[in-house]
């Protein structure tokens, strides 16, 4: 769980990096830079937890830091919105995934459950920030969101077991 959410953390980072690089002077930008402060925050905690818990991190990593960059460069050249609809489908996957985890863990772990779950309200206030500044009006939604989407689970696929 700590690699997989290291991971995902991390590749939010390398998102908002890219998202900047580009919008950077925008009207959009404020947020973004909020946004990508949680993420810097949320990653620091995972990076304390895999030294502390001796876990590998994924191999994956060169991957998720190009990618990451990437799909954050290409949301925000198609647009402001299309990069808030991006903040929206990774969000509920990983909305998702945190919930997942912590019915998993129960009581058994309670310092990362903890984590998780404060994350995860994080996450789901940043949804609801790009939901509110019009993450939906941005032109082909339901195409950017649905490859996102899928995208994103595969990277936690991937990252889970490698
Ligand atoms: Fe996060
Ligand atoms: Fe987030």
């Amino acid at each position: 769980m700590v690699r997989v959410d290291h991971a995902g953390e991390y590749g939010a980072t390398q998102i908002y990096r890219g998202q900047l690089d580009v919008l950077g002077r925008r009207r959009s930008a404020g947020e973004i830079r909020r946004m990508a402060e949680t993420e810097n925050r949320h990653l620091a905690r995972f990076e304390e937890l895999l030294h502390e818990r001796r876990v590998r991190p994924t191999l994956l990593y060169p991957l998720w830091s190009v990618a990451g960059y990437a799909l954050g460069v290409t949301t925000a050249l198609l647009g402001e919105r299309a990069a808030l609809a991006c903040t929206v489908a990774i969000e509920d996957v990983i909305d998702e995934h945190y919930q997942d985890q912590a019915e998993a863990l129960d009581d058994s772990d309670p310092e990362l459950r903890q984590a998780i779950l404060s994350f995860r309200d994080d996450e789901i206030a940043h949804r609801e920030t790009a939901l509110a500044q019009g993450a939906e009006a941005a032109f082909g939604y339901d195409l950017i969101s649905a490859a996102i989407r899928t995208g994103s689970r595969v990277a936690i696929w991937l990252s889970t077991r490698f």
